[in-house]
């Protein structure tokens, strides 16, 4: 579901007809001449829902593609290439999940009304040779029906018609099982994506369209009644499991399927929580996803079907940690882990490169159990100064010095390190005691001096003699400048958010933002004045402030949040490193 800025305002124009809720299963479904799809014998090899699950951990989502409104092409990624499956399986994925959107949507290519729904067939088409371009790779493949949970299907409305939502669902799936009745058994199918839903009632509405799903691939023929599908309760989430309820008659074979983005404020980059990586945070990722594994029988497999820590808005030690931790919990619970990505966090789909190599080979080795040692960082959260094993960071206007950077060896043994495919020398350029690296200054002093430019100096990969490398990004960083440092916050154009221009001198990476009126109180979420110093008073990514190559956004909503407050408001802009009193950050200053 994670969405980028660009999508999200998109977002706005969900809808739902009026009407209650009524029983019309029969009315939907008596009346219909189905004739069922036959295929040609031997294309598929029956498999059950545990051979389909481990053959296919780890996996990938085609995010923002396929589900793109109006159509594949329209948001971030251009139409999926043969070419990106490539790279995918190539990395060792071996899953994709393609988000599929019906098109039932009338507002995108609905072709037809009630009680057929038709569904443009050339969009059918397109869906059916995607999930050929997959398969034909080796690839297991997931799809579904995607941001219709939201632009018609959404059953936790007051307003919506369920009859209305009941009748086309089961129409979309219809036509869908009958576009797919002969696809091999590598293709399993999910009816819908994070379908909204708040309490029982609500969930009990969302368990009649799995229903109504199993009933339309039973009707569409073909080798569906036999396909591998996952199912799920309200919203994918782990935390409203104890509302799916497993149909009692079905015969398919099948998994649950929920999605995981836990803690929210690391993941989604809200309220300064760059630190991760605590016992406390471990704890609860296990208890987590231990609670979805005990509230599913053990003998139905488990579909993490979306996870991810974004490298736009997580420390990159602190994002390695997550997901060894994540991937591996989930692995050892039998729950299959599926990368989601939109096209702008993971794979750069252009170039064909993973924009964190890293992340990617933690994930594929922590899936197979083999361990990985990761790059050290700090995990108390009330710390005042943020370290992290990522990095060596030297300030301009310093000489560099001997550095230390300790890792979690997890048992392994360093084995090499390097810049590209230049050996470092043991002894000259680094000596090793325990865990812990430590670079000479002689080494250093080649990419980072008192007078040196800014910015992104070296990565030393350091491999181990097990699992993932890691790697140590020399920056040599000053405070960013801005293009103005204050503004009337009514000057901006209505309806448009606030662009400043930026100079980064270092990661090109917001860390966090403080936004302080000036009678000492905070603008949004008042309450983090009770978090730790690194946290007091931050606001959220994509909510109050973005950024991209050279620009600082502030939003629309922040800029209306200081109109209405009446108040001369301080952003406070903070950049990596992270400390308090570092010096690493910008105010900037919206007056009323
Ligand atoms: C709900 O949808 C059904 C099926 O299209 C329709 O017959 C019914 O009139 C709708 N109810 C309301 C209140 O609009
Ligand atoms: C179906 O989609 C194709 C491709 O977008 C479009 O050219 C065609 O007009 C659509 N057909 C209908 C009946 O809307
Ligand atoms: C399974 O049972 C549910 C209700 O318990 C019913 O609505 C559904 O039609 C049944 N499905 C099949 C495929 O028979
Ligand atoms: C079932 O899930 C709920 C909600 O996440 C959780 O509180 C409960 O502990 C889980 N039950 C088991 C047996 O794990
Ligand atoms: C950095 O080192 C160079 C060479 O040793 C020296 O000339 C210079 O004064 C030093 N600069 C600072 C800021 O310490
Ligand atoms: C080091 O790696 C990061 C990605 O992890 C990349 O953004 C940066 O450009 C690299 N630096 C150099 C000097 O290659
Ligand atoms: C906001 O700041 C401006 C410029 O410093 C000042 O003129 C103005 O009086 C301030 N407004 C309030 C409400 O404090």
């Amino acid at each position: 579901m994670k969405l980028n800025s660009v999508v999200l305002a998109s977002a706005a124009f969900a809808w739902a007809e009026a009407g209650p809720a009524q029983d019309v299963h029969k009315q939907i479904l008596a009346p219909r001449k189905i004739s069922k799809c036959s295929c040609p014998s031997g294309g598929f090899k029956p498999t059950t829902a545990q051979q389909w699950a481990a053959a296919s951990a780890p996996g990938w989502n085609a995010g923002n593609t396929l589900d793109a409104i109006p159509t594949e092409g329209s948001w971030n990624n251009g139409p999926l290439q043969g070419s990106t499956l490539d790279v995918v399986k190539a990395a060792g994925f071996k899953s994709v999940r393609i988000p599929g959107k019906s098109r039932v949507t009338y507002t995108n290519h609905f072709v037809g009304g009630s009680p057929d729904w038709a569904i443009n067939d050339t969009w059918l088409q397109r869906v059916s040779d995607v999930v050929d371009m997959a398969t034909s790779r080796g690839l297991y493949v997931i799809t579904n029906i995607h941001h219709d949970s939201w632009a018609w299907a959404d059953v936790s409305q007051a307003s919506s018609n369920q009859t209305l939502i009941e009748e086309r669902f089961y129409a979309a799936w219809l036509q869908i099982g009958r576009k797919l009745a002969c696809k091999s058994a590598l293709v399993a199918l999910e009816p819908i994506n994070e379908p909204p839903g708040n309490n029982a009632e609500d969930g009990a509405k969302l368990m009649r369209l799995n229903d109504l799903f199993l009933k339309a691939l039973t009707d569409s023929g073909g080798f569906n009644s036999q396909r591998v599908v996952t199912l799920s309760g309200p919203g994918m989430s782990g935390d409203k499991v104890q509302w799916f309820k497993a149909p009692s008659n079905i015969t398919n074979p099948w998994a649950f399927q929920f999605h995981y983005y836990s803690p929210y404020d690391f993941t989604f980059g809200a309220w300064g929580k760059t630190i991760w990586g605590s016992d406390a945070d471990k704890a609860a990722v296990v208890s987590d996803l231990s609670a979805v594994r005990g509230n599913i029988s053990a003998d139905i497999p488990i579909i993490m079907g979306e996870f991810d820590a974004s490298q736009l808005q997580c420390e990159a030690a602190a994002r390695w940690k997550w997901f060894d931790h994540v991937v591996r919990t989930a692995s050892s619970l039998g729950i299959v882990p599926i990368i989601w990505d939109n096209g702008v966090d993971n794979l750069d789909r252009v170039a064909g490169q993973w924009r964190d190599p890293i992340a990617v080979d933690i994930t594929l080795n922590a899936v197979k159990g083999v361990p990985n040692s990761l790059a050290d960082s700090t995990t108390d959260g009330s710390a005042t100064t943020q370290t992290s094993s990522a990095y060596i960071f030297n300030k301009a206007g310093h000489n560099t010095t001997d550095q230390n950077v300790p890792f979690i060896l997890n048992g392994n043994a360093f084995k090499s390190l390097a810049v590209g495919s230049t050996p470092l020398k043991e002894g000259v350029d680094y000596t090793i005691s325990g865990p812990v690296v430590t670079f000479k200054q002689s080494f250093l002093s080649g990419y980072l001096a008192a007078e040196g430019t800014p910015g992104t100096k070296a990565n030393v990969t350091v491999a181990f003699s097990k699992g993932a490398p890691s790697q140590v990004e020399l920056v040599q960083w000053d405070t960013p400048t801005f293009g103005w440092y204050s503004s009337a916050a009514k000057a901006v154009a209505a309806g448009t958010d606030l662009w400043i221009p930026i100079a980064w001198k270092g990661l090109h990476r917001v860390a966090a933002v403080r936004i302080l009126e000036n009678d000492g109180t905070f603008l949004v979420d008042d309450w983090t004045k009770w978090l730790p110093d690194l946290q007091k008073g931050r606001s959220t990514l994509n909510s109050q402030w973005n950024s991209d190559q050279d620009r600082i956004i502030i939003t629309r909503s922040a800029i209306d949040a200081v109109i209405a407050s009446g108040k001369n408001t301080t952003f406070t802009f903070e950049f990596y490193p992270r400390a308090v009193g570092n010096g690493n950050y910008v105010d900037y200053t919206l007056t009323v």
